[in-house]
């Protein structure tokens, strides 16, 4: 067949889709009220923030607008990571109110880098809201505005997150059982 069924690479269940999608309500619902009357504008990251993005923006009941980014950080686990834009935002951000959308903050690294760089465009404020928060491994000073869950250091996929470009599409985020002690790069 050569293609890996889901489960052959992936332990427990940490998050079930019904889990996320209820913490994704009141993510939203705090939005809703923090950004009243402000200039919001969502950026996603791409690819892992990709489901959470468009769920949390479905689930924040102002108008506002939404656009992308895509960031490679290379040298995870071995020479610290120089992140590069790969595909940068389409809008305007000066005097508007950005809200970075991230699957996980890990050392963050990419997310501190990543808000400076927003901050250059002369924006009104730049928050971050993180699905996941791997809290023993942060080594940049990034606080979150909003954060959904908590996780210890495991591998994990899905509902957006890869493990090596497989199982973005499953519903709920899974432990990754790892062949080795190394993480692999993702995006
Ligand atoms: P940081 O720059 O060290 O904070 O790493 C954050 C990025 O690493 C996230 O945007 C993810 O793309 C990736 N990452 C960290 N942990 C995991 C994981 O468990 N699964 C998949 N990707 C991860
Ligand atoms: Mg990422």
């Amino acid at each position: 067949m050569g293609v890996t069924a889901h489960d052959e690479e992936l332990g427990r269940v940490l998050l079930t889709d019904r889990q996320i999608a209820d913490r994704v309500r009141q993510l939203g619902a705090e939005i809703t009220r923090d950004y009243q009357g402000r200039d919001l504008v969502i950026v996603g990251v791409l690819k892992g923030a990709a489901a959470f993005t468009v769920d949390l923006a479905r689930a924040v009941d102002l108008p506002v607008a939404m656009d992308w980014v895509a960031v490679s950080t290379y040298g995870r686990g071995s020479t610290p990571g120089t992140p590069r834009l790969l595909k940068d935002v389409g809008e305007d951000l000066a005097g508007r109110d950005v809200l970075v959308v991230e699957d996980i903050l890990d050392t963050g690294t990419t997310l501190s880098w990543l808000m400076a760089r927003l901050r250059e465009r002369s924006p009104a404020s730049v928050n971050c809201c993180v699905l996941l928060r791997k809290p023993h491994a942060l080594t940049e000073p990034v606080e979150p505005r909003y954060a959904g869950f908590d996780i210890a250091e495991h591998w994990v996929a899905g509902y957006g997150i890869d493990y090596a470009e497989r199982h973005r599409n499953l519903g709920g985020i899974h432990e990754v059982l790892l062949p080795s002690a190394a993480s692999p790069a993702s995006s």
